[in-house]
């Protein structure tokens, strides 16, 4: 009995260490857009959808760090005509696709390079070729990524860095938000998680939580 806890504690171990080691690999490609963040919320949302709705870890948790890192491929001003709030168009869909293509590509090799068994680079590197434009999701492990990778717009960081970043007005978020996000998620975890926040950003939009660095321990 001893001997089986130790060993699941060192896989344990390994496996923490190898999501820090993808933490590391991501960063200089997530850095050009400012994305390490985005990844880390999407993460952490991530794991509470893996706990709540299932799914497997070892597929979801590379997906959703490498998922942007093709972002690095693409200039500043084609990141700007591809993504947001008021991009559009097939100039902003042709891009938008070429960050998922290299994105899977970067995500094949820092995968390889780890030794991860290839069934399952082959896995991750097709959901993250397909994590935007694709509209349907094959498998849970496809929506935990599609809705990990939405809510970081909800989320308190999420919210204030895309409207910095987009230069958007206060409250613009908000509305693109409230309207779309029924037709978004594909888990009833992502929804409840969603309407939660989408509450929380209201009140500060309001002015009624007046700091919008103020955080409370474990919140997004
Ligand atoms: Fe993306
Ligand atoms: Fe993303």
């Amino acid at each position: 009995m001893l001997s089986r806890v130790c060993f699941d504690m060192l896989k344990m171990m390994e496996y923490t260490a190898l999501v820090q080691r993808l933490f590391e690999l991501a960063e200089p490609y997530l850095r050009v857009r400012g994305d390490l963040p985005h990844a880390r919320v999407s993460h952490r949302y991530a794991l509470r959808l893996l706990a709540e709705e299932g799914g497997e870890a070892g597929i979801v948790e590379p997906a959703v760090i490498l998922h942007d890192v093709g972002w690095s491929q693409l200039t500043p001003e084609q990141i700007r005509m591809a993504f947001g709030v008021r991009a559009g168009g097939e100039e902003a869909e042709r891009l938008n696709r070429i960050h998922e293509r290299e994105g899977a590509d970067i995500a094949r090799r820092i995968l390889a390079s780890l030794n991860y068994p290839p069934p399952w680079i082959d896995r991750i590197a097709a959901l993250i070729e397909r994590h935007d434009s694709g509209k349907m999701a094959d498998s849970l492990e496809e929506k935990i990524l599609k809705d990990a990778d939405k809510l970081w717009r909800f989320s308190k960081e999420g919210y204030w860095q895309e409207i910095a970043r987009q230069r958007l007005e206060r409250d613009e978020l908000y509305r693109f938000l409230a309207v779309r996000y029924r037709q978004w998620f594909f888990t009833p975890t992502a929804v409840r998680l969603a309407e939660e926040a989408l509450k929380e950003r209201g009140k500060e939009i309001s002015g009624e939580v007046t700091s919008n660095k103020r955080k409370t321990c474990g919140e997004f």
